[in-house]
C-alpha cells in the first residue's frame, strides 16, 4: 500500500467544493487514512513549497496557500501518488482532462484546487509536515 498527501487549497474550500472532491477520492477507492481542515501562517506555506522558492509564482503561492482554510488529507491506495495525480488532472485547468479535479474545481493554474504529491519519496515527506503518526488511522 501506498500514501500520499492531498490539499484541498484555499480556493475549493471557499467556494464548497471540499465535499465533492471527497467524493470522487472515496469513489476512486483512496482509503482517508487522516484528514483536517487548518489555516496556515504564510511561513509555514512557504516551507511547504521550499522546492519552489526560486520561481516566479512563489509569493503568489506562498500567499494563496495561506489566504483561508485548507484540507490536508492523507491517502492510502495501491498506486496512490500517481493514480491522485491522474485524478488531479494537469496543474493548468485549461490542459486537464474532462472529469479531473482540476478541470471541473480549478479556476487558474495558481488557484487549482488540489494539490498531490509528486512521487513517493515527497509523499511520506508531506504526510510527516502535516500529521503526527498518532493522527492516522
Ligand atoms: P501541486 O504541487 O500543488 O500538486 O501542483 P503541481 O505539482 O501540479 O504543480 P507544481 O509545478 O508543483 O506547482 C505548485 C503549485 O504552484 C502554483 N503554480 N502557479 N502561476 C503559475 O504559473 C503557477 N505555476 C504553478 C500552482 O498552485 C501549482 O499547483
Ligand atoms: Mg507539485
Amino acid at each position: 500500500m501506498e500514501r500520499t498527501l492531498c490539499i484541498i487549497k484555499p480556493d475549493a474550500v471557499r467556494n464548497n467544493n471540499a465535499g465533492n472532491i471527497i467524493a470522487m477520492i472515496q469513489k476512486a477507492g483512496f482509503k482517508i487514512l487522516g484528514m483536517k481542515q487548518i489555516t496556515i501562517p504564510n511561513a509555514v506555506a512557504g516551507k511547504f513549497y521550499d522546492v519552489h522558492k526560486e520561481r516566479p509564482f512563489y509569493s503568489e503561492l506562498v500567499s494563496f496557500m495561506s489566504s483561508g482554510p485548507i484540507i490536508p488529507i492523507v491517502l492510502e491506495k495501491e498506486n496512490a501518488v500517481a493514480d491522485w495525480r491522474t485524478l488531479i488532472g494537469a496543474t493548468d485547468p485549461a490542459e486537464a482532462v474532462e472529469g479531473t479535479v482540476r478541470r471541473l474545481y480549478a479556476t487558474s493554474k495558481g488557484e487549482n484546487a488540489v494539490h498531490g504529491s509528486d512521487s513517493v519519496e515527497n509523499g511520506k515527506i508531506e504526510v510527516a509536515f502535516f500529521f503526527a503518526d498518532s493522527e492516522l488511522a
